[in-house]
């Protein structure tokens, strides 16, 4: 009865995570810090529930597919100021559409974007292996095959796009690049993506550009793949990037962002939702828009996660090898043995974190890229993440 391909869900981060420590009672009576998910723990900026509520007479309404104008306009406004694109390059008619978080979207592209054959062969999705366990969604449906590209430190955490086999660029049917990457908190540079996008376009596969930490960094604006766009020419061809409200507004239970990207795409993605897909409620379409017009709440949040790496700098930094990541909300700790740390800091220390090999596929040659790794999420106020994190240097 049920699809045995499905049958992989079994393979979820937290299940294994569960396997792991749910049966080990921690030996200390000292509070539990759960540094383990990458949920933001801060309140999104009181404009949500005010816009929501100042449309409360929409609720009857059915939302259209693809959202409305002023919605439309938001983002491409807001995409077109962070990304300094040219004006025409995004045509907010035909290259956005509002989604319930970017999680769906990214299973979704399966649906839209891997046929059943491609140059003859099982088409193949490419993921960069660790990953956000979502890209292997992509790979669920249909007669489609997952390709996990190494991205390990050797290769500033992101895929060597040069070393994917021809043989594989010719069955490719998406490639999920992450960035900033979750787990790692590595920017993939602007040159990257113009390479990423080419080959996309030589090989005619979708690129996938998961963009939903953009906005959590420290130095400078990490680029993205609309920017890499402009300065290719070509348009948007063969490019999505997806954003959303969860991490950059900390609504992660408002559902809500963006996917943007070549039209052809969007026009089909729009017709999905029209057959089997959630449009976003119009109080929230409004409410969303009100979020991607204000920046304000958006520095502040970024302040907030920069005490925490500030503070993960400073008691980390004496006793390893530790330099904060790019940008993201996660520490990607090389503590030798992931598994038999978590294990370790639940058990003494009442700190759940995620073993990076949860997050990882073994390689052909039998080793695990996460295996090494802890990821370590920075999303409570500073004195929790303090105590959390001063806890487990006790122990390392
Ligand atoms: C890398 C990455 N992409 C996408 C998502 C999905 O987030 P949402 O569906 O809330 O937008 C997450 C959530 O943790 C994530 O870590």
């Amino acid at each position: 009865m049920l699809n045995p391909k499905l049958d992989t869900l079994d393979e979820y981060t937290f299940f294994r995570l569960n396997d792991l420590l749910g049966d080990i009672k921690p030996k200390t009576n000292r509070e539990p810090i759960l540094l383990s998910i990458g949920e933001p723990q801060n309140q999104p900026p009181a404009l949500l529930a005010e816009t929501i509520a100042a449309n409360a007479d929409s609720w009857n309404r059915y939302p259209p597919p693809n959202g409305d104008e002023p919605f439309r306009l938001a983002v491409t406004d807001w995409l077109t100021r962070r990304y300094r694109l040219p004006d025409e390059l995004v045509d907010s008619d035909k290259n956005v559409i509002p989604v319930p978080g970017t999680r769906e979207p990214l299973f979704m592209l399966g649906v839209l974007a891997v046929g059943e054959e491609k140059s003859g062969q099982t088409p193949a999705v490419l993921i960069p292996n660790p990953h956000y366990h979502v890209y292997r969604g992509a790979a669920m449906v249909g007669r489609t095959e997952p390709v996990y590209l190494p991205a390990r430190a050797e290769t500033n955490f992101l895929p060597d796009l040069d070393a994917i086999t021809p043989e594989i660029l010719a069955r490719a049917a998406i490639l999920y690049i992450c960035s900033p990457s979750n787990p790692q908190g590595t920017v993939a540079p602007l040159d990257y993506l113009k390479r990423a996008i080419t080959l996309a376009r030589e090989h005619d596969f979708l690129l996938a550009i998961d963009e939903c930490y953009a906005e959590i960094y420290r130095g400078a604006e990490p680029p993205g793949a609309l920017q890499a766009c402009a300065e290719l020419g070509g348009g948007l061809d063969n490019v999505v990037v997806l954003h959303s409200l969860s991490k950059r507004s900390s609504a992660a239970g408002m559902r809500s962002g963006f996917i943007a990207g070549d039209e052809r795409l969007i026009a089909r993605y729009t017709q999905l939702v029209t057959f089997g897909g959630s449009p976003q409620p119009l109080p929230i379409l409004r409410a969303a828009t009100a979020l991607w017009r204000d920046e304000d709440h958006v520095v502040a949040n970024r302040a907030h996660y920069a005490r925490n790496f500030t503070a993960a700098q400073e008691i980390l930094g004496p006793v390893m090898n530790y330099h904060n990541p790019e940008a993201g909300f996660f520490l990607w700790l090389d503590v030798g043995d992931g598994v038999a740390v978590a294990e370790r800091l639940w058990r003494e220390a009442a700190i759940k974190t995620l073993p990076g090999a949860f997050m990882a596929k073994e390689e052909a040659d039998g080793t695990n890229p996460g295996a090494r790794y802890l990821r370590v999420a920075l999303v409570y106020e500073e004195t929790r993440t303090r105590e959390g994190l001063t806890r487990m240097v006790e122990l390392l």
